[in-house]
């Protein structure tokens, strides 16, 4: 990639920033010994797991195993792309990313910056195009909303007219290209160019942000298709967004809780209501990405689907892609509606109080719905039917997170099929998968792991040890799976000595390596100093030694006769090995 942000400019960053002070700010933490402790932010637990080590400026957790970095950490909890993290710790530490990085990258950059420029432009076209057509305000008085909720979500108008919004940001100096990257104009088989909503109520859908980076259009009475939404663009992508979400974002977090429903209509009218911890997928299924950004936010998310078919399918995709996030202390539920209603319509014949004591008294829990949808057809009398049930039932179960609520499932599965616990527990659940490959590292001594693991985990809890190494040559050229990061570690070391063990790893993030170092560096170590060094050297050395088997071997085996510098080669390896023997 152009324009990469240069290693030693994040080396830089990461030696100012400090990841105590970075994550405190977020999440409250404690000082314990020579690490911090707090309540970790991608879980939910009462105890805290969550460890930040200012020495290694990485975090871990012993509860659900996050870890990272500051960079990561910022990732994950800001929802931020790496370079904008980049950029945010910049301007916090008053650092100026390097100019050629600016450059480089910029056509990317500079195209997504304009584009948010761009709609931004159409999303003030619609608004004013909607101020001036008294035809579209009438629809929207005619759906009951107020001039307030219209404002606050920032409805628009496209006008019927082929070229309106083309002809006016043009005016403005935007290139067609532009709007139609933007997703704003389509092009016919002659390749001309027409605004692609035209004669449409339009919503304007925000990332969390704040920025408008899409739109849907309504038809203003009946007609196919009802809405038209704009297609995936560079900062647009539907799984990953929900309608409402940065209008919602303070109510979630206040009430903890959150109202997943189907249409921009259903969060409109819902606002409107006083319900504003509303949110809505855009026309999609509501993906594991959309739970995951709610249950970050909030431990409660309440769906409320339209009481059709169609509502109801909607309602058992969101069950199923709720359930790898159902770890203990989220709550999910499902608010069922009488045929013919959505929201909308819903909140306006009950009103605000009665809406919210349905949500409270008739919402069905996540565990009680699994449960009898499931059981829906079938005839628990028969045998073969407790069978059906069991059946149906593991691939949810497998899905489910370890924990309490699993168990409970279980226990109450096993009475439905008259079934022991632990019996029906073999039958359904899969094992636990063989950590492939990849190596746990706990403690530095008492477990056996491959010697890799060890030095790369010896190393990224004490970098400076990289400096201890003189072989370097042996270690490079030994055939052993891994030895390739570790001298390329032990190299950015010799050449940084002052680097942390997140900076290292920053250094792999677009790599496969990246998740092992990871799990390396958050395996703590319970040696000093001195000991931490002998560990290291000895492993080192036994690197060495198998290096130096390894090249024997290649010499000794296969050629009958060996050359003269074969000879020489092979004695100097014989020294080399006593050497390192004594
Ligand atoms: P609905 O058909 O339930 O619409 O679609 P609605 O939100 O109740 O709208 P009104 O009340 O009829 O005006 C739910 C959502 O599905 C998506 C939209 O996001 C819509 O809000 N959808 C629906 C489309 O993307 N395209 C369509 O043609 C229809
Ligand atoms: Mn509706």
């Amino acid at each position: 990639m152009s324009g990469r942000i240069p290693p030693e400019f994040i080396d830089e960053l990461l030696a100012r920033a400090d990841i105590v002070e970075i994550i405190d700010s977020r999440v409250p933490l404690k000082k314990a010994g020579r690490e911090y402790k707090g309540c970790c932010p991608f879980h939910d637990e009462k105890t805290p797991s969550f460890t930040v080590s200012p020495n290694k400026q990485f975090y871990h957790c012993f509860g659900c195993g996050a870890h990272g970095t500051a960079i990561g950490f910022l990732m994950d909890y800001d929802n931020l792309g790496f370079r904008e993290t980049i950029e945010e710790l910049a301007r916090r530490y008053s650092m100026i990313i390097p100019e050629a990085a600016r450059q480089g990258n910029s056509s990317e950059r500079r195209k997504q910056a304009d584009l948010y420029g761009v709609l931004d432009l159409a999303n003030q076209h619609f608004q004013r195009r909607l101020r001036e057509t008294e035809s579209a305000k009438n629809y929207l008085i005619e759906r009951g909303l107020s001039g307030d909720v219209a404002a606050h979500y920032e409805l628009g108008f496209a006008r019927d007219s082929w070229d309106d919004l083309l002809n006016s940001l043009m005016a403005k100096g935007i290139s067609s290209k532009n709007l139609e990257t933007a997703g704003l104009i389509s092009s016919n088989d002659q390749g001309r160019v027409y605004d692609k909503f035209r004669d449409r109520i339009i919503f304007p859908i925000h990332d969390q942000r704040g920025r408008v980076i899409a739109f849907g259009g309504r038809i203003l009475g009946d007609g196919e298709p009802k809405y038209l939404n704009s297609p995936e663009t560079p900062v647009f992508h539907k799984g990953k967004e929900l309608y409402g979400l940065h209008q919602a974002l303070n109510a979630i977090g206040k009430q903890n809780q959150s109202l997943v429903v189907e249409g921009y209509m259903d969060v409109i009218a819902l606002a409107q209501a006083g319900i504003e911890n509303v949110v809505a997928a855009l026309g999609t299924a509501t993906t594991s990405t959309h739970i995951e950004m709610l249950f970050r936010r909030c431990d409660e998310i309440i769906f409320s689907f339209d009481g059709d078919r169609a509502g109801r399918q909607a309602a058992w995709r969101a069950l199923e892609n709720a359930l790898p996030s159902m770890r203990d202390g989220k709550q999910a539920s499902f608010l069922f509606l009488p045929d013919g209603e959505d929201p909308d319509s819903y909140v306006r014949k009950l009103g605000h109080d009665v809406f919210v004591e349905k949500l409270h008294e008739k919402a069905l829990p996540l565990p009680e719905y699994m449960l009898s949808h499931l059981a829906q057809d079938i005839d628990l009398n028969r045998m073969d039917g407790k069978a059906k049930l069991a059946a149906l039932a593991r691939p949810l179960f497998n899905n489910l997170p370890r924990g309490t609520l699993k168990a409970l499932l279980m226990k109450k599965l096993a009475e439905i099929t008259a079934m022991d616990e632990q019996g029906l527990a073999n039958l359904m659940l899969d094992q636990p998968k063989q950590p492939s490959g990849r190596l746990k590292v706990t403690s530095s001594n008492s477990k056996k792991y491959n010697l890799i693991s060890k030095t790369l985990t010896l190393l990224l809890n004490q970098p400076k040890l990289g400096h201890e190494v003189s072989n370097l040559a042996y270690l490079r050229v030994l055939e052993l799976a891994g030895m390739d990061i570790l001298s390329e570690i032990i190299d950015i070391i010799k050449g940084r000595p002052d680097l942390t063990s997140s900076a290292i790893i920053e250094r792999f993030r677009q790599t496969v390596y990246y998740d092992r170092l990871c799990e390396l560096a958050s395996s703590g170590i319970e040696l000093g100093d001195e000991a931490l060094k002998t560990e290291f050297l000895d492993a080192i050395n036994r690197l060495h030694l198998m290096s130096i088997d390894q090249e024997t071997k290649k010499i000794t085996t296969g050629s009958t006769k060996l050359s003269e510098e074969d000879k020489m080669r092979l004695r100097s390896l014989q020294q080399e090995r006593r050497v390192l023997k004594n």
